[in-house]
């Protein structure tokens, strides 16, 4: 699929990863909807970059819907929908205060893995309404998984859980969208300076970055967002997940 073909519905729109996806996307012709639960950021996003944005929390239905449904009347379609928005607090299964709580685990999964399907299953319903190409493809999905699925650390037992099943999604959900010519992808990326990172020490990135294999550097959120273009462009990617890390393979 070329960039000015795309219609792309982009959930983190507001932040990090998804809105260095939305700016590249825009930028290179595509038509981008951001979806995200920080209204004031994400209007300020969607402004600078010629898209449109709805309040969105993936792990509604009806708030998905809705979104989808403005996303359509923005583009006139949808023909990509990418998944960014996920949170990553950390807590032991056993710690000083008791186990874990339940309610924290619970919250991880809801707003990781089922909100990336919540949107993926309302997302594919409105690319399966789109004319097919001629190779019979109408859409493309990609999920944000992590490394944490499989080398997660101390702490990471929730969102590690919750990044391996964006992993076990890829294939079944990929063989579930064949009939509609709808293809699914996953990205696990290794350490990206986010927001999210940004919070940190200047000392403790500097010793996240030595760890990782070549370049000694933290991602840069744009080549996440060339990856997520290729993925689209590239229409015989299917049914996998990629990692992207500089060779990061954690203790
Ligand atoms: N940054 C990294 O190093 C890294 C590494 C591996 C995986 N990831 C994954 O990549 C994705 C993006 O991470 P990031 O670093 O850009 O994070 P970020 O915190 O910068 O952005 C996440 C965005 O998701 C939104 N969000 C959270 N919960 C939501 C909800 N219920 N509904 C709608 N929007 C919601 C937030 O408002 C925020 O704008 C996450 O799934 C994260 O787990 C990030």
């Amino acid at each position: 699929m070329q960039m000015n073909e795309t219609c792309a519905v982009i959930t983190g729109g507001a932040s990090g990863l998804g809105e260095a996806t939305a700016r590249l996307f825009a930028a290179s012709g595509a038509k981008v909807t951001l979806l995200d639960r920080d209204a004031a950021r994400g209007e300020q996003v969607a402004a600078e970059i010629g898209g449109t944005f709805v309040e969105t929390d993936v792990t509604s239905e009806e708030s998905v819907q809705n979104a989808l449904t403005k996303a359509v009347a923005a583009m006139g379609k949808i023909n990509t929908a990418i998944n960014c928005a996920g949170i990553g607090t950390a807590e032991k299964t056993l710690h000083k205060n008791g186990p874990h709580s339940l309610e924290h685990y619970q919250r991880i999964i809801s707003v990781n893995l089922i909100g990336s399907f919540n949107v993926a299953r309302l997302a594919a319903a409105e690319m399966a309404k789109n004319d097919p190409t001629e190779d019979g493809q109408r859409g493309v999905i990609i999920n944000t998984a992590s490394v944490a699925a499989f080398d997660g650390q101390k702490g990471q037992v929730a969102y590690g859980a919750s990044k391996g099943g964006i992993v076990a999604t890829s294939l079944p959900m990929a063989r579930d969208l064949q009939r509609e010519g709808i293809r699914v992808m996953a990205i696990a990326p290794g350490i990206f300076l986010t927001p999210m990172l940004m919070s940190l020490p200047e000392e403790v990135r500097a010793q996240l970055a030595q760890d990782v294999t070549n370049p000694k550097r933290l991602g840069d959120p744009s080549e996440y967002a060339s990856l997520a273009r290729f993925i689209c462009e590239c229409g015989y990617l299917n049914g996998e997940v990629i990692r992207i890390d500089g060779a990061l393979r954690m203790q």
